[in-house]
């Protein structure tokens, strides 16, 4: 099957008693006689969502957690023991930024940063402990593409497992694990796979032996997903392409327009021919830079703040991956914690702008970005009312 149709029909239930075509929310903690407990993710809706998840990424098995970050740490405690090292890339998602810069030494493991995007340099940094590669498939919020290829052919040659955060990417442009032989894919569900905005999820895809690991590791923690919240990512996983094509077009139209507009300094999106990234990302994922772009204002955060405020159509929250375009200021939330000193290491500037696109008309949102940025040039007095 392709994807689409996957999306659709992989996990569904094929014959129950009452007939539903719609799998049913099985909301119960305990199952009469069978040992079955929704705490390891055992329920007939985590089964059917994990069935689902891993048939769109083509791994063995999958588990769906409680969160993204859930399925991030999960991995990697799964992944490694005390006394071990590992590489990641040093454009990470903030959260992930702070388990591997503040948590990661308090489990006894240690890790170097590398450039994901420099493959020749990565030898330097492997150590005899190294265990662990760890890569973002496009990077929050830089929307970096690094060399995929390389990592995992890097990651097979000195024995490493191979980690993924596909989020951005979402199995429409990428299965890292089927395509890049990478180990192990993790995803934020909160974000594409779920596309609505309305539940914290995470998942975890790779082969059967990993996975019952991290189901152990779930078990223990307790990281579980509440099986309505499974329920309503399986849903909303049935209309990702259709979504994320939308998103990855108007992503472009967007970032060409940021792209020539007078009031902007520069504009991050790997779908740009003028990207660093774009020849690899016609690569690994067709051409297609993902739905998310990043730019800076001119006029520094006063200016992006004036815009922010401005906006009409796109909404100013956290977040990315549903169905309404989100607009943020990453050092104001999703960066925050790096501080000033970690954001400016990772090239981070305090007015960069990041924006999550939606499904809506994509010329209500170039027409909500051109009114926005013109009341950013009235404030500066760059133009006058009349103009
Ligand atoms: C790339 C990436 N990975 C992981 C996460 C964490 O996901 P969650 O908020 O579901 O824990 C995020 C959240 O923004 C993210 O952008």
């Amino acid at each position: 099957m392709r994807l689409e149709t996957q999306a659709v029909h992989a996990g569904e239930p094929s014959n129950n008693s009452e007939g539903p075509v719609v799998m049913p929310i099985f909301q119960s903690a305990t199952f009469l006689g069978t040992g079955t407990y929704m705490r390891p993710a055992d329920t007939p809706n985590h089964r059917a969502l994990a069935a689902k998840l891993a048939s769109l990424e083509g791994t063995e098995a999958a588990i769906a957690l409680s969160s993204g970050m859930a399925a991030i740490t999960s991995a990697l405690h799964t992944a490694l023991q005390p006394g071990d090292h590992v590489l990641t890339q040093a454009a990470l998602y903030g959260g992930t930024w702070e388990f591997v810069h503040n948590e990661l030494a308090r489990l006894g493991v240690s890790h170097t940063t590398v450039d994901a995007r420099e493959a020749p340099s990565w030898r330097a940094a492997l150590r005899p402990n190294t265990k662990v590669f760890y890569a973002e498939a496009i990077s929050n919020p830089l929307v970096e593409v690094g060399d995929l290829a390389a990592a995992s052919a890097f990651s097979r040659e000195h024995g490493l497992i191979s980690i993924i955060d596909a989020t951005f990417a979402t199995p429409v442009l990428c299965r890292p694990c089927t395509q890049l032989g990478f180990n192990v894919v993790v995803h934020s569900a909160t974000k594409y796979l779920n596309g609505h905005s309305d539940v914290v999820a995470g998942a975890v895809a790779s082969s059967a032996a990993f996975i019952s690991k991290v189901t152990d590791h779930a078990r223990v923690y307790g990281c579980t997903l509440d099986p309505h919240a499974a329920w309503l990512v399986q849903r909303g996983v049935k209309t990702l392409a259709l979504r994320v094509r939308q998103q990855c077009a108007s992503a472009l139209s967007l970032a060409r327009f940021l792209d020539g507009h007078a009031q902007v300094s520069r504009v991050y999106y790997p779908g740009l021919p003028s990207s660093r990234d774009y020849a690899r990302t016609v690569e690994l994922f067709g051409g297609s830079g993902g739905g998310v772009l990043a730019f800076e204002v001119k006029g520094g955060v006063a200016a992006a703040d004036a815009m922010l405020g401005a906006l009409e159509v796109a909404t100013v929250a956290v977040s990315l991956g549903s169905v309404e375009t989100l607009v943020t200021r990453p050092a104001l939330d999703t960066h925050l914690h790096l501080g000033a000193a970690g954001r400016k290491a990772a090239g981070i500037a305090d007015e960069l702008v990041r924006v999550a696109v939606g499904i809506e008309a994509v010329d209500d949102l170039l027409d909500d970005f051109a009114q926005a940025l013109m009341v950013v040039r009235r404030a500066l007095g760059i133009i006058t009312l009349a103009q």
